[in-house]
């Protein structure tokens, strides 16, 4: 009996091994399990040698030797002298100097790198060189990343750099640990325990940041505490700076403009004021003190409750310059966001349109800050939607530097349970063509895309930047869905390269995270690619924006009217009456497609030649228009909402099929979650088609399956509980 037990232990504790908890994420570095590519692996890599032992190269060494005995099974040894197939890593200021020839340093820059097969002498080796150690650390892991998908090593050519110099996480994380719109369980911060516990998952999220090359983290909310910046938690703040250094990541911090009152005892935070200009330079000196390489500020003013310099009767220029000058002598940033649509009455569309509101306020402005200051700005003009056009401010300042900021958390986006890959939405915004240098390139060129406004090629700004709102909690697999990873990934591997396609990076993250089985890839990647056009589907088809629940934004609810604001209700944004359906945004409406350039601007103005995936976010269109498709617009609608049900069911049937390709553990977990899915898919076709019926008076089109409940049920649900609402 108890020789039983013990064996029954030793299953279950084997059975723990082995588990995928999801919680190495793409970091995996498990055996190789094909034969031939191991023994080519193990036959070119047969030493290492490593020159320089800063904290960062030291990081490097461990992460390298622990992916290659992982993934070689095999304890590769560190060597002095170089054999046949040695692995050499270096910088350029290392004692190798020899082997830097024909390596083009300065095009490297402070973080890109070589990966290359030399042959010196009889002897072959690989390289991995850079100017910096943080340069050698991005080359370890992308060599890593090499093996991990299964890549040929033996011709090895590759050159990368950054083409945006700050690529930042931006953590909505409390103080409390309560995460706003965050889905993975509560903060990664566990500001109790710090700064003396040092959480090995603070060692382990700068080890899967550095591998995809994120180099800052806004630790706090935009919704901001001024208590962040008083000294106990500054100290706190340095012990995360700490850990994060090594792998060459910057921490952040969101300053509340109110701060100088909250915690420094003035009287006023008006940013004009002597007295308040000191105190922000005193606090930021008090800050280096403790981390010397602090990031800087990101600032949400003026906007949803939060203080700044309007409240004092100055500008964002005003607000922004003064922290930046505080800042200056530290080399430090301001990422003052463009968020911003405080104009409380809806009642003069034509002034009021919250679409218009970013723009309006902050193109006046253009010119007008510090060197040091950044503009941060949504992909979207209104707020992360699943489909947005790009903000008019991408192709609007020409003298200030834009961060670009997406979501990654997933507000609008069926949150921690729906698997939706965003890489597309991602791609759909830095590939649009803002024609801000006007047409310029020739047909199918674009000339002055979003992207090239934002890594500053189009202007040669000294300091560029692009956020991404993380989608990170304390989860064991850190995101709650499994492909909530994926979107951590994605937004990683394009800040650093935005000319990269979502296909590759997907084919990358499920090969690192899952497997490197040809079918499962081809039909994982199938899903993932079709994922975020399914949810529009289901969601806001159209151009249909905006119309979730209020406060929470979990579910359909295209029917609220009593929100506190008028640009807080779906009403406001989809317009349903008799005639039809959408804002119109034209010269006849609220005119917001004035503030893009007229080749833009042509493009979706006519609702006869604009793109329909943009129609209802330009133009109000009867129900019976004729769409491209030959069909009416309210069977179009009904098309779509039911196309994008039946996706998720596609989903999931490709999902069963890749049953016996992975671990059991995620499998059933990815199975649930499109379970649900595809019960909040059909409940989303349903309420809105029940709803917007009660408009266009038009039948669902008895080839479909008739909706199982009623409007004024949809209508009864509630969700006081729903999480991650705004603290
Ligand atoms: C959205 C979100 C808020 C958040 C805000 C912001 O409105 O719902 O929770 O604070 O964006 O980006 O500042």
């Amino acid at each position: 009996m108890k020789r039983f037990f013990l064996l029954l232990i030793i299953i279950a504790l084997t059975l723990n091994l082995k588990a995928e908890d999801g919680y190495r994420l793409w970091l995996r570095y498990d055996k190789i399990d094909n034969n031939i590519i191991l023994q080519q692996y193990r036959n070119a890599i047969s030493s290492i040698h490593f020159y320089g032992s800063s904290p960062t190269l030291i990081a490097a060494k461990n992460e390298l030797l622990h992916g290659l005995r992982g993934l070689l099974d095999k304890k590769i040894p560190v060597a002095n002298t170089i054999s046949n197939h040695s692995l050499l890593v270096y910088t350029k200021s290392s004692s190798v100097v020899a082997l830097h020839t024909g390596i083009d340093y300065v095009a490297l820059g402070k973080e890109g790198f070589v990966i290359r097969s030399i042959k010196a002498g009889q002897k072959n080796s690989i390289v991995i060189t850079a100017n910096t150690d943080i340069g050698v650390l991005y080359g370890v892991f992308h060599f890593l990343r090499l093996l991990q998908t299964h890549q040929n090593i033996q011709k090895l050519f590759i050159k990368t750099v950054p083409k945006i110099q700050n690529r930042i996480l931006d953590h909505w994380d409390n103080l409390n640990r309560t995460v706003e719109r965050g889905y993975a369980g509560i903060s990664i911060w566990n500001w109790h325990t710090l700064p003396d516990y040092i959480d090995q998952r603070y060692i382990d999220y700068a080890r899967a940041n550095a591998s995809i090359g994120i180099n800052g983290a806004v630790l706090t909310n935009v919704n901001a505490n001024a208590l962040a910046l008083t000294k106990d938690y500054l100290v706190k703040v340095a012990a995360l700076a700490n850990v994060f250094r090594p792998y060459g990541i910057k921490v952040y911090l969101t300053a509340r403009f109110s701060a100088p009152v909250e915690i420094g005892g003035l009287k006023t935070a008006d940013p004009l004021d002597a007295e308040v200009q000191n105190w922000w330079k005193q606090k930021a000196d008090e800050i280096y003190q403790y981390i010397p390489d602090f990031g800087g500020f990101l600032v949400k003013a003026n906007s949803e409750g939060q203080p700044g310099p309007q409240s004092y009767g100055r500008t964002h220029a005003d607000g922004a310059n003064m922290l930046a000058d505080a800042l200056v002598p530290h080399n430090g940033i301001v990422m003052w966001r463009a968020f911003v649509y405080d104009v409380a009455s809806a009642k003069d569309l034509a002034s009021s349109d919250r679409f218009k509101q970013a723009y309006n306020e902050f193109k006046p402005l253009d010119g007008k800050f510090r060197k040091n200051v950044l503009i941060q700005v949504k992909n979207g003009p209104i707020d992360f939607q699943p489909r947005e056009p790009f903000s008019p401010l991408f192709g609007a300042m020409q003298q200030t530097p834009l961060v670009m900021e997406f979501q990654i958390t997933q507000e609008y986006l069926g949150q921690g349970t729906h698997l939706v890959y965003e890489a597309p939405l991602f791609k759909e915004c830095l590939d649009a063509d803002t024609y801000l240098n006007g047409k310029g390139l020739p047909a199918g060129q674009a000339g002055s895309t979003v992207a090239k406004v934002v890594d500053g090629s189009l202007n040669n700004y000294p300091v560029t930047a692009i956020a991404g709102v993380a989608n990170i909690g304390n989860e064991r697999n850190w995101t709650n869905h499994p492909f909530g990873q994926a979107n951590w990934y994605a937004f990683g591997r394009l800040a650093w390269d935005h000319d990269l396609t979502s296909e590759q990076i997907a084919e990358e993250w499920i090969k690192q995270t899952f497997s490197n089985d040809k079918h499962f890839i081809d039909v994982a990647k199938k899903i993932m690619l079709m994922s975020r056009e399914a949810l529009v589907n289901y969601m806001t088809p159209l151009g249909l924006h905006h119309i979730m629940g209020t406060g929470h934004h979990y579910g359909p609810a295209p029917w609220v009217s009593n929100a506190g604001r008028a640009d807080w209700n779906p009403v406001y944004y989809h317009r349903a009456d008799s005639a039809g359906i959408g804002f119109d945004r034209t010269a006849t409406g609220s005119n917001a497609l004035i503030q893009y350039k007229t080749e833009v601007s042509n493009q979706w103005n006519d609702v006869n030649t604009c793109d329909e995936k943009y129609l209802l976010w330009f133009h109000h269109v009867p129900w019976n228009y004729k769409m491209r498709s030959g069909r009416n617009f309210w069977d179009e609608l009904c098309f779509k909402y039911y196309s994008g049900v039946d996706s998720v069911k596609w989903m999931q049937q490709q999902w069963n099929s890749l049953k016996n390709f992975i671990d059991e553990e995620r499998f059933q977990q990815v199975k649930m979650f499109l379970a649900i899915q595809e019960k909040e898919a059909v409940w989303w076709r349903n309420a809105c088609l029940l709803y917007f019926q009660t408009f266009s008076r038009m039948p669902i089109p008895a080839i479909y399956e008739k909706p199982d409940h009623t409007l004024e049920y949809y209508k009864s649900l509630k969700f006081p509980y729903a999480p991650a609402n705004p603290s």
